[in-house]
């Protein structure tokens, strides 16, 4: 592990006001994304979204790094060029979504743990060496009825901790996911406890496993009511509430935290990051940063719609959505940006 190169690509990750893009939906994901736009699910559909996404003119001028899946990592464009060597040329880091997807936690109904511990010191040691520079894992903790579980929580938090310290092992910087759902009913308090439960957890487990955090980026959840609670609360709100939410839990020694959308609307997860950035921004220990996947991708895949013709029209939503997010790290971002 070469501690210096990891702080470098963690500070290079949120510099310059960029941030992530996720492009690493697992192939069941994507297909489900694909089925709801009436889209072919199969691999060649999956390259050529992919191709179209990461040859978007311009797209490094706002996007730092783009988290890959597995099954791209040994495709090519249509010129030959594998993706990892078309994402490094484009001045983007590549990074590779590493986890093995939640699943059923075994004693506790309703609550995931997620998988993929086994095997993993190698595959990151081959990533490495393939050239990707950073790696994400998920972790995903409901609230409902009586969950989360300290349990869950717990097993979430342990296995992030364990993948990131795999990660500065092979040299790789880790993106810690734990996301606490918008699904439910729940108020935003709720979610502010729960997220707050969970981060310290996550930076304990951390600790223990002697992790750099200085060599880590964080992404939370923002923190929001549930999609179905009677109360939906305004953006400065939320803002207000995920930040003092951060502050509490979140040591200063993290470069940056990138949200995930989790399923906001694109202009929703621009104007919440866009008030945090506005009314926080160098007053924070940490960079406030972007690694959305839905938040940038789906407009720009529902125009291309599989459709060979629509690549260029697809790419200037995409570029559009990234410029966005940039000017919301800027706090820079509002409403007329979406009327052009
Ligand atoms: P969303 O922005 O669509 O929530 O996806 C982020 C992500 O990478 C999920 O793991």
């Amino acid at each position: 592990m070469n501690t210096k190169e990891l702080i470098n690509t963690a500070k290079a990750l949120v510099a310059n006001d960029k941030g992530l893009l996720a492009m690493d939906e697992s192939n069941p994901t994507c297909n489900k994304r694909f089925a709801a736009l009436g889209i072919p699910q199969d691999a060649e559909t999956r390259r050529a979204y992919r191709e179209m996404i990461i040859t978007t003119p311009g797209l490094s001028e706002c996007i730092s790094g783009a988290i890959l899946y597995e099954e791209t990592i040994h495709q090519q464009l249509t010129d030959g060029t594998p993706f990892i060597k078309a994402v490094t040329n484009t001045g983007i880091i590549p990074g590779i979504k590493v986890d093995g997807g939640a699943k059923e936690l075994a004693g506790h109904p309703g609550e995931k743990i997620t998988e993929g511990l086994d095997g993993l010191r190698d595959r990151l040691h081959q990533y490495a060496k393939m050239g990707l520079r950073f790696a994400k894992w998920r972790a995903v903790i409901t609230i409902g009825d009586g969950i989360p579980s300290q349990g869950c929580i717990d097993a979430n938090a342990h296995a992030l901790a364990r993948y990131a310290a795999l990660c500065h092992e092979a040299g790789l910087v880790p993106i810690i996911e734990p996301e606490v759902l918008m699904e439910g009913n729940h108020t935003l308090e709720k979610c502010f406890e729960v997220t707050e439960q969970v981060l310290r957890t996550v930076f304990n487990q951390l600790y223990s496993q002697g992790v750099a955090l200085e060599g880590v980026i964080l992404k939370p959840n923002m923190v929001l009511p549930g999609l179905t609670c009677s109360k939906q609360n305004t953006v400065d709100e939320v803002a207000d509430a995920t930040v003092n939410c951060l502050l509490r839990s979140v040591p200063a020694a993290v470069p940056g935290i990138a949200f995930l959308s989790g399923g906001q609307s694109a202009e929703l997860a621009s104007a919440r990051l866009n008030a945090m950035n506005v009314r926080f921004k160098n007053h924070l220990p940490w960079a406030l940063a972007f690694s959305y996947a839905r938040a940038i991708q789906q407009p720009a895949m529902e125009i291309w719609n599989g459709q060979e013709a629509k690549v260029i029209i697809a790419q200037k939503a995409l570029l559009h959505r990234a410029k966005c997010n940039l000017a919301a790290r800027r706090g820079e971002y509002n409403a007329a940006m979406e009327k052009i």
